[in-house]
């Protein structure tokens, strides 16, 4: 609007020089042509001022457009954040899932022996019972065949007693682990006896290789802090050792080693003496999604869960070290009383 009024102001300016021009007919030649050169110059910067102000006009609509085209790939950016977001959530929440199923798996084969002892023994008196009654029904029993029954039975109920005990004990430790793992409570635990715990848990995937657990804690040390995360980062660097660690047919150590660098410190070094992770890799192992195993069962995440478990309610810090004599090793360092959950 002001363009035009300054336009229509000009274009008045030129009217009102013509009409002057046209009145100075008498004046002196000298005159006249100056006033025709400053009318001529006066039109052609009006005419140029009129171009720039198109040129501007046009320069700002494009800009305009860039703008809400910046606008509309902003949006975008950030839908596709929120949904890699959400995709890195649900992955994590699944690899908690699968490494659940694992334990499960690890539970149903510990639980088998003694459950099939105590089986067998009981089906073995049930048989011996079965005799004995016969030879009493039919009033042949002797001294001797009761006192082979009853040793037969003082015998098979003390392993069937042994056994189930056994797998009772099993099943409390296992169901401390699983429940932990899911619902992250913050309690006291005893640290050396909830690391043992948490590696009989896996136990069949390490024995059945014949690896071997070393695990050196010096005892009372309680924590107060999430059992269930300690165990899920000490499973997780366990089957990195099985998966990227040891060779085919190596037989592997697994080195646990825990001491108080602080009063309220303690430190948790676990060792492997597998190939080792190469220099080139081992800054980037925490990180979301980098996995030397992708298309073959490596989604590159449990190293990046370890990282947020220990960083995040266990409040302390992780690092992977390259030990001289090969293998790998991860230093967890943790307050041995975690900050308590801000409701
Ligand atoms: N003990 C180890 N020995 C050798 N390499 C390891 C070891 N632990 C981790 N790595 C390397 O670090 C990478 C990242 O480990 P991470 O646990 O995050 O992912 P992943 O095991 O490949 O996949 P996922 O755990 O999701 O199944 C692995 O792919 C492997 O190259
Ligand atoms: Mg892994």
């Amino acid at each position: 609007m002001a363009d035009f009024n300054l336009f229509d102001a000009e274009e008045k300016t030129l009217e009102q020089a013509e009409e002057l021009r046209h009145g100075m007919a008498d004046a002196p030649a000298a005159i006249r042509d100056g006033l025709a050169t400053l009318i001529d110059s006066y039109g052609r910067s009006v005419r140029e001022q009129r171009r720039l102000v198109r040129v501007s006009d046009r320069l700002q609509a494009q800009l305009a457009t860039v703008n809400h085209e910046l606008g509309k790939r902003k949006a975008e950016a950030e839908q596709a954040l929120d949904d890699l977001k959400s995709a890195q959530e649900s992955l994590v929440q699944a690899e908690k899932l699968a490494s659940l199923g694992a334990l499960v798996g690890g539970v149903a084969h510990e639980i088998n022996t003694p459950v099939g002892i105590a089986l067998s023994c009981a089906s073995h008196l049930a048989d011996a019972t079965q005799d004995i009654k016969k030879l009493f029904e039919a009033d042949d029993i002797g001294v001797d065949d009761f006192k082979r029954y009853m040793a037969t039975a003082m015998d098979t109920t003390s392993l069937i007693l042994s056994n189930c005990e056994r797998a009772a004990q099993l099943i409390r430790s296992f169901k401390q682990v699983a429940v932990d793992r899911t619902s992250s409570e913050r309690r006291d635990f005893d640290l050396c006896a909830y690391i043992r715990e948490t590696l009989a848990s896996l136990g069949p995937h390490l024995r059945q290789a014949g690896h071997t657990v070393s695990i050196d804690c010096p005892g009372g040390i309680t924590m107060t802090s999430y059992p269930g995360a300690l165990s899920q980062v000490l499973s997780n660097f366990v089957m990195n050792s099985l998966v990227h660690g040891f060779e085919p047919g190596q037989i592997g150590e697994i080195r646990i080693e825990v001491d108080q660098v602080e009063p309220d410190q303690v430190r948790l070094t676990y060792a492997d003496t597998g190939r080792g992770i190469p220099d080139q890799n081992r800054g980037r192992i925490f990180d979301p999604f980098f996995t030397t195993r992708r298309g073959i069962g490596g989604s590159g995440l449990g190293l990046h869960i370890v990282y947020n478990l220990v960083t995040g309610p266990l409040g302390g810090n992780v690092s992977v070290e390259s030990p001289a004599k090969g293998g790998t090793a991860f230093v967890v360092t943790v307050p041995q009383v975690t900050a308590s959950p801000t409701v």
